[in-house]
């Protein structure tokens, strides 16, 4: 696919993928969404590629949100589907098997802020704000924020986001633990670099089975959530990475990871 509202690259074993749509604040249209989906099939599938950094074009926003005017012409029949279309890009970035992290340049509101959400971690830059501000348009959030904004800041918070349309600041993002870090604009990419490659020097099954146990483990009751992380951990006492992984610091030496 050649992409035209999105620009991915990878360097050094971390995927980049920015939303390039300036001159609209990287809204997401149905395209870009496309775009997005494909991108992060191209994440998934490359053994290559360890961990995935999301940003938007420009120092305004991360992403201003769903098109707008996308959005007036979609009526009754189509909605589900624009809502499940957008869920799935925000599930997709959930459910990579590597670690994302979102360095949010800017304003993520609405979709954009559910794309962030969607991600492992979330590195703000000082001037980045996160809102859902979806019901003064007579919408309301449709790309997961309403489940995981509440699951991530509680039921009341979340609501008085969507209702009032407050805004977190990146401060206030951080004290809530929307938000991972708080950094200078200047510095965001190289921390979130730097960030993705300590993680990219981890074991890429174990990264992907703790993230699975934590996802999965978290929508479940504790017990369900134990046997999940007994079976997980099972996998990986019989990967060769473990033996590997326990040899190496047997030997005082740096191991040699193969993700098996
Ligand atoms: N969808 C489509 N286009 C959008 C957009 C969106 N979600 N958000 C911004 N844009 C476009 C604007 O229409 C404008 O395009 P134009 O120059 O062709 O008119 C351009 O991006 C710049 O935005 P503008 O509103 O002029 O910038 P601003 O600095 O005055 O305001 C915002 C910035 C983010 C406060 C304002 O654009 C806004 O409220 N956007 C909508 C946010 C939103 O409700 N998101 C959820 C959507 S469901």
């Amino acid at each position: 696919m050649k992409y035209e509202n999105i620009i991915y690259e990878v360097k050094e074993s971390i995927g980049f993928l920015t939303v390039n749509r300036p001159d609209k604040l990287n809204a997401l249209n149905a395209q870009v969404i496309d775009e997005i989906v494909h991108a992060l099939g191209e994440v998934k599938k490359s053994d290559d590629v360890k961990a995935l950094i999301v940003t938007g074009s420009g120092s305004k926003a991360f992403v201003a949100g769903a098109d707008i005017p996308e959005i007036q012409a979609i009526g009754l029949k189509d909605g589900m589907d624009f809502s499940r279309r957008g869920q799935e890009m925000t599930r997709n970035v959930e459910e990579l098997g590597k670690p994302s992290i979102a360095a949010v340049n800017g304003l993520a509101l609405g979709g954009g802020c559910e794309l962030a959400l969607g991600c492992t971690f979330r590195i703000l830059s000082e001037n980045a704000k996160l809102g859902l501000p979806e019901l003064a348009l007579g919408a309301m959030p449709g790309y997961g924020g309403t489940q995981r904004m509440s699951r991530m800041i509680g039921k009341s918070r979340a609501l008085w986001m969507m209702l009032t349309g407050d805004m977190l600041d990146a401060q206030e993002a951080l004290r809530l633990g929307v938000a991972n870090k708080v950094v200078k604009p200047e510095e965001l990419m190289d921390v979130a670099a730097e960030t993705a490659k300590k993680i990219a020097k981890k074991p890429s099954l174990a990264v992907k089975m703790a993230i699975m146990a934590v996802n999965h483990g978290f929508e479940t009751d504790l017990e369900s959530g134990l046997f999940l992380e007994s079976a997980l951990a099972n996998v990986l006492l019989g990967s060769q990475d473990k033996t590997e992984g326990i040899a190496a610091f047997m030997e005082k030496r740096k191991p040699i990871f193969t993700g098996k």
